[in-house]
C-alpha cells in the first residue's frame, strides 16, 4: 500500500478508526502497508493539524495501537516519516507555531513561503528523523520509509530551484544538494541499527512542477542514488504518476527499473497500477476504472523492480490485493474522488 495522507487524525493523533482502516488492508492481504505521511518533531513540519504526528505521547500511543492491531491481523507496516518543508498554509487558516522552513525559504521557484534553515535547524531536523525512526522501531514497526519526494523538505534540498544555498548543503550538483538527505539517512541508520529496513521515497516530479527532473541521465541518477545507498538506504521507492513511462530515452525501463539496475537495491514502483487514470487528475475529480495489470506483470516478471505500491485502488477497496490474488477482477471497484471523504 502506497503512503497516502488522509487527514483523519485530529490533533495529529491516529484514532482507532484509523487503526481499523489499516487493519482492513492487512486482512485484505496487502504485503506491506506504508502509512500515510506522518510528521517528525519540528514546529512547522506540517500544515495540517489532522495529519498524524510521529512524536509526542498521544500520537505515539495511537501508532502503537495501529501496529499492534495490524500485526494481529497478519500485516506488516512501515510509517512514512515526513517533513513538508516550505508549503502553502491550509485553506482552513490553521497556523504552525513557527514559519515553514526549507533550504532557502522557497515554496516554489522564485516564491518565498518560509525561512531558510540555519545549521541548528538542519541538525535538529536530522535529529527529529532519527528519533522518529528509533520510536518506530521500539513501537514494533517492521520498517520505516523516509519521504524524500514530491517537492517536500528533503526534495526541496535536492532540487536546484528550491535549494539556492551557498553553504555545504547547497551546490551546483545533485550530489552536493543530497548532503541533507545523506545525513538524515546516516543518522536514521545509526538510530535503528544495521538490520532494520529503511526505504527512501524519491521522485523526479514535484507538486510545484510535474515535469521537473532531478536526474536527466543514468549517470546523474547514479551519482544521486549511490551515496544514499552508502548512507544506509535499503529500498528505493520510486514515485511516478504512471509506472509505464520510460525514465530515459533508448530504454523502456521506468524509474524503479533504473534505480534497481544502478544501485542493485530493492526497488518499488508505483503510479496508476490497476487504474485507468492517474492521481493528480483524481484530485481534480477524474474517476478511474479498473485496468489491466498485464504491462505491470511483464515488467515485474522481467525483474525490473521487486515491489509494487498501490495507492488509490486501495483507498477505494481494502480487499483489492485479495481480489487480484484470487482473480476476482469483476469485483474490482475503481476510484472516485468521493472515496477520499471517508475511511472505508
Ligand atoms: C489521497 C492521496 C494522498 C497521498 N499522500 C501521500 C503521502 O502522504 N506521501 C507520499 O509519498 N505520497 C502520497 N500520495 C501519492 C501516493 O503514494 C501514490 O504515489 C500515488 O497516489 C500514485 O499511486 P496510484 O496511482 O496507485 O494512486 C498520495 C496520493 C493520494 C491519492
Amino acid at each position: 500500500m502506497a503512503p497516502m495522507t488522509r487527514s483523519f487524525c485530529p490533533g495529529g493523533v491516529p484514532t482507532l478508526e484509523v487503526a481499523e482502516y489499516y487493519v482492513r488492508r492487512a486482512l485484505g492481504e496487502v504485503g506491506l502497508i506504508i502509512s500515510e505521511g506522518t510528521v517528525v518533531n519540528r514546529p512547522s513540519s506540517s500544515n495540517d493539524p489532522d495529519i498524524p504526528r510521529f512524536y509526542g505521547e498521544p500520537s505515539l500511543c495511537g501508532w502503537k495501537e495501529v501496529i499492534t492491531r495490524v500485526h494481529s491481523a497478519g500485516g506488516i507496516m512501515a510509517p512514512q516519516l515526513w517533513h513538508m518543508g516550505v508549503v502553502a498554509p491550509k485553506d482552513s487558516g490553521w497556523l504552525t507555531p513557527a514559519p515553514f522552513e526549507g533550504p532557502s525559504g522557497l515554496v516554489a521557484p522564485g516564491k518565498i513561503g518560509g525561512v531558510a534553515m540555519t545549521q541548528q535547524d538542519i541538525e535538529a531536523t536530522i535529529g527529529a528523523f532519527a528519533q522518529a525512526a528509533a520510536d518506530a522501531k521500539s513501537l514494533g514497526f517492521d520498517a520505516i520509509e523516509i519521504h524524500g519526494a514530491h517537492g517536500y523538505l528533503i526534495d526541496q534540498f535536492f532540487w536546484h530551484l528550491t535549494n539556492q544555498r551557498n553553504d555545504g548543503y547547497g551546490g551546483s550538483t545533485l550530489g552536493e544538494r543530497s548532503r541533507f538527505a545523506r545525513e538524515i539517512i546516516t543518522a536514521v541508520r545509526q538510530s535503528v541499527g544495521p538490520d532494520f529496513v529503511i526505504s527512501l521515497r524519491v521522485s523526479q516530479w514535484k507538486l510545484q512542477d510535474y515535469s521537473a527532473r532531478l536526474a536527466t541521465t543514468p549517470q546523474a541518477m547514479e551519482q544521486w542514488l549511490l551515496p544514499l545507498v552508502d548512507a544506509g538506504v535499503d529500498i528505493f521507492h520510486c514515485s511516478q504518476r504512471r509506472f509505464w513511462e520510460p525514465e530515459f530515452a533508448g530504454s523502456d525501463l521506468n524509474f524503479a527499473g533504473w534505480a534497481k539496475k544502478l544501485t542493485g537495491k530493492t526497488s518499488i514502483t508505483v503510479g496508476s497500477v490497476g487504474l485507468s487514470g492517474e492521481f493528480i487528475a483524481a484530485f481534480k475529480g477524474e474517476s478511474s476504472k479498473p485496468s489491466s495489470l498485464d504491462e505491470l506483470l511483464r515488467r515485474l516478471d522481467r525483474g525490473d523492480f521487486d515491489l509494487v505500491a498501490v495507492g488509490r485502488a486501495l483507498i477505494a477497496d481494502a480487499g483489492w490485493s485479495k481480489k487480484i490474488r484470487e482473480g476476482r477482477t469483476s469485483e474490482l471497484v475503481g476510484f472516485t474522488k468521493e472515496a477520499l471523504a471517508k475511511l472505508v
